[in-house]
């Protein structure tokens, strides 16, 4: 249903790389509900090459994690390029360049989408990591719709695309926001249509404002676009992968009970502890958690126990007292 490269996919619903968040618990509990491709967190390429916890971890990719994408960010093309040569050989599926974060601390590194401003650099990143990866798998970039609105940076985002595909980038992701916006006012999918209508058969994929099932839908149908990436919609939500999917066939999509929640926080929590530890492990969930709060019919009581969570006894207290048989009769589920 979607191709990149050399990768068949069957489903045209990937979930995003998300710093702080995607990372292997959250890709299990997402595969288990209908992801069938899932990006690692991005990763300093520098990080990549030097030895210690952070490379074991990043270079970790069990064997039920495939098909993963690993993202890169950095700064000197030939950095890029050697943290991709030892992604593809940890056993990446698929690498992608990060010219899109936005954050303050990476944009005065000259990472993410400060590239997007220096168009020789950004193609010069593209071919060495296509040179290094050498074909063995899919070359991706992920792109923030310019630097901000000015027709200069729409200018350097075509120019950065173009020659990206001339190289031989198997496909482009487009978030519909631009550097400056951060956060701030929609992802403009007229924007996405653009491009997909300006790179013909290439791949595009389409990310920015995905946070029910319906919006994968109408994405798809108003952009063209080959794919979709969930990002905060998915977050606390995995059950939006099945959904999308369902909705995409014409089905109506299930809403998940108490149980269903319960289950996948603890096969997200199982995962986390065996990751990070107990301690760690239960601060990495709990910022999922309070996230999975949202679907519970009592959020906000639930969200708070969540925050208030300390131990893994606390946890088990709580999926007691919300998430069991008999809290579907309190709730009046
Ligand atoms: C907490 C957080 C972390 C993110 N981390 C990454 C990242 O590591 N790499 C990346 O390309 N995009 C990252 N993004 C951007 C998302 O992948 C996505 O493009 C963006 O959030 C727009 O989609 P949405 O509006 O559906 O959330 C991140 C977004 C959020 C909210």
């Amino acid at each position: 249903m979607l191709t990149i490269g050399s990768l068949r996919l069957d489903t045209r619903v990937l979930q995003a790389a998300l710093s702080g968040y995607s990372d292997l618990a959250m890709r299990r509990v997402a595969r288990a509900h209908g992801a069938r491709f899932c990006f690692h967190e991005v990763v300093v390429d520098r990080l990549v090459l030097v030895k210690g916890r952070a490379q074991r971890r990043i270079l970790d990719i069990p064997p039920d994690d495939h098909p993963t994408g690993g993202q890169i960010m950095g700064t000197d093309p030939l950095v890029f390029g050697a943290a991709a040569d030892q992604m593809v050989a940890a056993g990446y599926d698929l690498i992608d360049i990060n010219f899109g974060c936005p954050v303050n601390k990476v944009m005065g590194r000259c990472r993410g989408g400060y590239h997007l401003g220096q168009p020789e650099v950004a193609v010069a990143i593209v071919r060495e990591v296509l040179s290094a990866v050498g074909g063995r798998v899919p070359v991706t970039v992920k792109m923030r719709r310019g630097l901000d609105d000015s027709p200069e940076a729409a200018r350097q985002f075509f120019q950065i695309l173009d020659s990206a595909f001339a190289a031989g980038i198997d496909a482009v992701t487009v978030h519909g926001r631009t550097v400056a916006q951060k956060y701030v006012g929609p992802s403009r999918w007229d924007f996405l249509a653009r491009v997909k209508q300006h790179v013909g058969d290439r791949v595009v994929i389409g990310s920015g404002d995905l946070f029910g099932a319906e919006d994968v839908r109408r994405m798809i149908e108003q952009t063209g676009v080959d794919g979709v990436t969930l990002a905060r919609g998915c977050i606390g939500n995995p059950f939006l992968f099945q959904q999308a999917l369902d909705c995409l066939a014409g089905q109506p999509p299930c809403e998940p009970d108490v149980l269903a929640q319960r289950a996948a926080i603890e096969l997200h929590w199982a995962t986390a502890r065996e990751v990070y530890g107990e301690r760690l492990g239960l601060r990495r969930l709990r910022s999922h958690a309070i996230q999975y709060a949202r679907l519970h019919l009592q959020p906000i009581a639930v969200r708070d126990a969540f925050i208030a969570m300390r131990t893994a006894d606390d946890l088990a207290a709580i999926l007691e007292q919300w998430y069991s048989t008999e809290s579907l009769a309190v709730t009046g589920a």
